[in-house]
């Protein structure tokens, strides 16, 4: 079998690949880069015999096209994305470009190429609940989509395209709303590892032991990544096509409970600022999904306590930092 990984260098892809290598032995693993992306996450995997990495920009049609043609995935999981949401409102453009249409662009590619088994996995996300009532948790998949970011409509478009083309073109096409999902390797600026990565810094003298944050009231559904890409691994075996389900641990923490649990573990004194900067126009105060629906499909639950995720996490910046 062969499985294509979009935002391969990121940190969602990453582990997928990782979790095929380690668990899938008759998979070969094609990651696709731009030229100028980072590549620390996915060195470890340079000399691995079963991992091929293409050039490929998936926001540029030929560039899509071309890939897919040389390798005629049997699945494709599309992980890359313009994923920082305070990002989608200072480049709301981008934003909308990179996630819609390079979406598109691989559907079309895969319908001129004639791909029709081709399974694709869509990363939806969460954030298209948006506006959440209190009465209205745990989110079950019917929940009205209410998105307050550039970011979350850009994902409600990717879900309903994904739908679209399984009606239209009866493309094998499972979106996976996604709840947050956090672990080693995640990017600096989302928060648990934003968090981490001070308390590291400050543990080494770094930087003043201050704590910059931002609206610590919001409640999030944490998964780990590694069990989130497990999920995702079995949305394209177990799940139906053109179907949506959530992906989320069933549970809620504050950003402030959170921030108690890493800094407990920290080995410095921490005085905690808000900064500004870090607030939003508009934040989604709670998300807390219902994953009934996945669970019951594929057998599906997560594994990795939450205290593991956050240490291995703030363990992740203390080697790197
Ligand atoms: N990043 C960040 N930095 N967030 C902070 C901070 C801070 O200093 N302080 C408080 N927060 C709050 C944010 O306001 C938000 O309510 C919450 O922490 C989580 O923020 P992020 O980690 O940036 O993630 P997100 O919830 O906005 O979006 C993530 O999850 C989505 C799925 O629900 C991203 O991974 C998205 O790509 C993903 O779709």
């Amino acid at each position: 079998m062969k499985v294509l990984i979009t935002g391969f260098t990121g940190f969602a892809g990453s582990h997928l690949a990782d979790y095929i290598l380690a668990k899938h032995p008759d998979v070969e693993v094609y990651g696709i880069k731009r030229w100028r992306s980072r590549t620390e996450n996915i060195d470890h995997l340079r000399n691995e015999k079963r991992v091929k990495i293409l050039h490929c920009d998936f926001r540029d049609p030929v560039s899509v096209y071309n890939t897919l043609k040389e390798v005629r995935p049997d699945r494709i999981f599309h992980l890359g994305a313009q994923s920082f949401v305070p990002t989608s409102w200072e480049a709301p453009s981008d934003t909308m470009t990179t996630n819609i249409m390079g979406e598109i662009n691989i559907f079309e590619a895969m319908k001129e190429l004639g791909l029709k088994d081709t399974r694709v996995q869509i990363a939806c996300s969460s954030e298209e609940y948006g506006h959440v009532n209190e009465d209205e948790v745990p989110i079950k998949e019917t929940n009205p989509l209410r998105p307050l970011s550039p970011y979350a409509v850009s994902k409600v478009t990717q879900d309903y395209l994904a739908y679209q083309y399984h009606k239209s073109y009866g493309f094998f096409t499972v979106r996976t709303r996604g709840f947050n999902h956090t672990g080693p390797r995640r990017g600096d600026v989302f928060v648990i590892s934003d968090f981490s990565k001070q308390i590291a810094e400050a543990e080494k003298g770094k930087r003043e032991p201050v704590m910059y944050v931002g609206n610590l009231q919001a409640k999030r559904d944490f998964t780990d990544v590694r069990d989130m890409v497990r999920a995702y691994w079995l949305s394209l075996e177990k799940c139906d096509p053109g179907d949506v389900y959530n992906i989320a641990s069933n549970s809620t923490h504050t950003i402030q409970s959170c921030l108690d649990r890493l800094i407990a573990l920290s080995e410095v004194k921490i005085e905690v600022k808000q900064d500004p900067k870090r607030m939003r126009p508009s934040d989604v105060m709670i998300l807390y999904g219902d994953n009934t629906k996945f669970c019951e499909k594929t057998g599906w639950k997560p594994e990795i306590p939450f205290d593991k995720t956050l240490e291995d996490t703030l363990n992740f910046w203390r080697e790197r930092v």
